[in-house]
């Protein structure tokens, strides 16, 4: 960008956010996957300012570790506003820690979080090319509450912004308010960011207080359009929701737009850190959260809530919850299924109606195809786990594993108590309850199962366990 080896950018988050009532701090607040400030440090990051500062509380610790979880790790500077006394404060603040070859300060609101990369380089571009003292962005939002008017004079000219709190009725009816996004000369920005006062109603330090001031003194304050759907700011638990459904909107579009099938945007809900190959179909009601990601072919829900996981091309995931899992190309999942962190699913592999996982792999074509709970299981290939499968893995004290090897074959009703193995082409009988390990080829029968050597294929041939 343009002006970027001279641009600070700084991010002002010191405040406390009492309208949400809530303990977190207000910028944390997340929408689409993300929280709120990592959302404007995305935006800024494409512009590789020479300098990012971001003003935070005294909570300082908890916001980046938060921004370094998010991905926003290095390159950011945080200076600590206490007590929060004004926006202008904030600024002042920051300043004393920017770089000396920053000849352009941005200025952004850690609560709005949606505007774009494309219009902060806009304005720096405008900013380096007027040489004004200032310029801001303006947009039309009647109706929306909390905002600062931008009043002008006769001419059209910016004379000041005046506070939605300190605004006399005629001033309220200015359809022109202020989204806080703004890009400073750092040296006229310096003269008279001391110069605020608290003389208005909130008592508190202004910085919109800075555009009266420059203007006062003769400089020039430019100003630019910016479409309303970039301005939206975070005050109230209602604005939150608002401004995670527009995110949400822009998410499923740059989805669609890229060859996604999303079959129903506004009951879809992508963060912004997942990712979908192109030919793949989300269908309604879906949670695609955190890291996942879903392989082309892939059909992922209706009604899936994907953590963290993993859907592999052409795979299959319907009416499920799945976390920290991952699930192979052309496996399927569902309807009614619980994959818990842990699971693996390989080719081909599936796990169907009430079947719960947990850090349990299932080999390649092998099958749970109705009511299982798999915990700690290694299952080899082309294994058929019966309806009513339990791996018992928990003896009350600590968990064991169940290894089950290829092409066995488990019974409906097994009971697997675990530590325990069951050998290739091993198989259990109906209602079996296994307490020891089943070698190659053998057969498990009864509760609690004696093993008959070398009968373990008669299951697969539909035979069923030998008569006493
Ligand atoms: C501010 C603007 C208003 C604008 C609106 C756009 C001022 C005085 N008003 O109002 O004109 O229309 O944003 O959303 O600037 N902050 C600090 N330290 C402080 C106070 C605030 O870092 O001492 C941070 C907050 O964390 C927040 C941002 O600055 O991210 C804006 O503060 P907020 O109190 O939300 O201002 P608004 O009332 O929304
Ligand atoms: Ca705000």
């Amino acid at each position: 960008m343009a002006g970027a080896d001279t641009t600070c950018v700084v991010v002002l988050a010191a405040g406390d956010g009492k309208r949400l009532k809530s303990e977190l701090p207000k910028v944390l607040h997340r929408a689409a996957g993300r929280p709120l400030l990592a959302h404007v440090l995305a935006a800024l990051q494409p512009l590789r300012p020479a300098q990012t500062i971001v003003v935070v509380s005294p909570r300082r610790a908890e916001i980046e570790d938060a921004m370094r979880a998010a991905g926003f790790g290095t390159g950011i500077t945080y200076v600590v506003q206490d007590p929060p006394r004004g926006t202008a404060d904030a600024v002042r603040v920051a300043l004393a820690e920017v770089l000396p070859e920053a000849r352009h300060i941005v200025v952004l609101y850690g609560d709005a979080p949606t505007v774009s990369t494309e219009t902060l380089a806009d304005l720096v571009e405008a900013q380096e090319a007027s040489g004004a003292a200032a310029t801001m962005l303006t947009t039309q939002a009647r109706g929306r509450s909390g905002l600062g008017r931008v009043v002008r004079d006769e001419r059209g000219v910016i004379e000041r912004i005046v506070e939605e709190k300190d605004a006399a009725p005629e001033e309220l009816e200015i359809d022109e308010v202020n989204p806080g996004i703004y890009a400073f000369d750092r040296d006229a920005l310096a003269l008279v960011v001391d110069k605020v006062d608290t003389e208005n109603v909130q008592g508190e330090l202004y910085l919109t207080d800075v555009v009266a001031l420059l203007r006062a003194r003769g400089d020039s304050v430019e100003t630019g359009p910016v479409d309303a759907g970039e301005t939206l700011g975070v005050n109230t638990r209602a604005e939150l929701a608002e401004v995670a459904a527009v995110l949400r909107d822009r998410i499923a579009a740059r989805h669609m737009e890229a060859g996604v099938a999303v079959v129903d945007p506004s009951s879809t809900f992508i963060d912004v850190t997942a990712t979908i190959e192109p030919g793949a179909t989300i269908h309604p009601f879906s949670f695609i959260e955190g890291t996942s990601s879903v392989g082309a072919g892939a059909e992922v829900g209706p009604q899936v809530r994907l953590v963290d996981s993993e859907v592999g091309r052409g795979a299959t995931v319907s009416f499920a919850v799945v976390r920290g899992s991952t699930i192979g190309p052309e496996a399927s999942v569902g309807p009614f299924a619980s994959l818990r962190p842990g699971t693996r699913l390989e080719r081909g592999a599936r796990a169907g109606t009430f079947v719960e996982t947990k850090n349990t792999t299932i080999g390649e074509d092998s099958k749970a195809n109705h009511l299982a709970y798999l915990g700690d299981a290694q299952i080899g290939r082309g294994v058929n786990i019966g309806a009513g499968t339990i791996t018992t893995n928990w003896d009350g004290e600590r968990k064991h594993a169940t290894i089950i090897e290829d092409d066995a074959y488990i019974s409906s009703d097994t009971m697997l108590v675990a530590p325990v193995k069951v050998g290739r082409r091993g198989a259990t009988g109906a209602g079996a309850v296994v307490r020891d390990d089943v070698p190659d080829d053998a057969l498990a029968v009864g509760v609690p199962a004696r093993i008959i050597e070398g009968k373990g294929d008669r299951m697969k041939r539909g035979e069923g366990a030998p008569r006493e």
